[in-house]
């Protein structure tokens, strides 16, 4: 049976610790430069309907590292762009691939696709999840503390496909997780309810508050993303007056931990929801976490595609 990752919420918890253990594996052969294929002969295809740097670019060079290829589909380039259907789409995918790795706007979208595929399909980023990069996360954070399980991730922002995706994350691994949020921005509220089920029965906190200074109390990590997602540009100007207050700088840092540090997915725009002293700070662990993407992608890629990856 092909199995998927649509959401966090479609692994187990075995997965993802085997996926952080191969990632372990797959980073320590990257830096000793060691060869390793165990995706030979195989091809991921990759549909973009949206822009990307990190996603993409380590998608595509891990697939070739792993011995694979991988092709960029740029959603304008295809027939779906003319009207194919979706499940006709997938059907011929599955013809001439071995996975699709797929970023679009809306979740069903990526459903409708994973439903009419018989090879793996991974959510590249939704508007309503972005799987991969919280798989990341929760690795960089391992890496960090040796533990996830009561480390405390302070959310600042807007309630979207991020802070959907650390809802997921963050109650299947037991870790505490605040979200702060204006009002009118909270994370959708179905999966709020799914993982305030699932953390209270793996031993973590979920929190939601609409006050940045109760949000990042006793904080390991304070965690953003930008107040503008892909699709929402018309929404900027708005957007800067309802997250004023929620900007991770040095004033509000002070409130978390003495020695909390500090995440955030990427692209960032220093000087709105992050001030650029702190992201550029001694604090900031940003770059060691996008370049984990690589690793971590790699091992979601050998688990989906080549099979089991559970010894390591
Ligand atoms: N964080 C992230 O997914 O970055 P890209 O949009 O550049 O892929
Ligand atoms: N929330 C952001 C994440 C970018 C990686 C967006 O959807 O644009």
């Amino acid at each position: 049976m092909k199995k998927d990752l649509l959401t966090i919420s479609d692994i187990s918890r075995e997965d993802i610790e085997g996926i952080f253990n191969h990632a372990k594996f797959l980073k320590e052969k990257f830096r000793a430069g060691e060869t390793y294929h165990p995706l030979k002969g195989k091809t991921l295809g990759m549909i973009f309907k949206k822009a990307s740097t990190r996603t993409r670019i380590s998608f595509e060079s891990g697939m070739y590292q792993l011995g694979g290829h991988a092709l960029f589909l740029g959603a304008k380039d295809l027939q779906m762009d003319r009207g194919e259907s979706i499940a006709d789409t997938a059907k011929i995918f599955s013809l001439y691939l071995d996975g699709i790795v797929v970023r679009t706007f809306s979740q069903d979208e990526v459903e409708d696709l994973a439903s009419n595929a018989s090879i793996p399909v991974i959510n590249g980023l939704t508007d309503q999840h972005h799987p991969c990069q919280i798989l990341c996360d929760m690795f960089t954070i391992m890496e960090k503390f040796g533990r996830l399980k009561g480390v405390k991730v302070a959310y600042m922002g807007d309630g979207n496909n991020i802070a959907n995706s650390w809802l997921d994350g963050a109650s299947k691994m037991g870790m505490n997780l605040s979200i702060s949020t204006p009002p009118d921005y909270k994370p959708n509220s179905e999966i709020v309810k799914r993982a305030v089920a699932v953390a209270q029965k793996n031993g973590g906190k979920i929190e939601l508050t609409d006050n940045p200074f109760e949000g990042v109390r006793d904080a390991d990590i304070i965690y953003t993303d930008v107040w503008t997602s892909m699709g929402q540009e018309d929404e900027y100007d708005k957007r800067l007056k309802d997250f004023k207050g929620f900007q991770v700088n040095t004033n509000l840092v002070g409130a978390a931990k003495k020695d909390c540090l500090i995440m955030h997915c990427l692209p960032a725009h220093r000087g709105e929801e992050i001030s650029a002293d702190v992201i550029d700070g001694e604090k900031s662990i940003v770059f060691e976490e996008a370049g984990n993407r690589l690793h971590v992608q790699k091992a979601i890629l050998e688990m989906l595609m080549g099979g089991d990856i559970g010894h390591r």
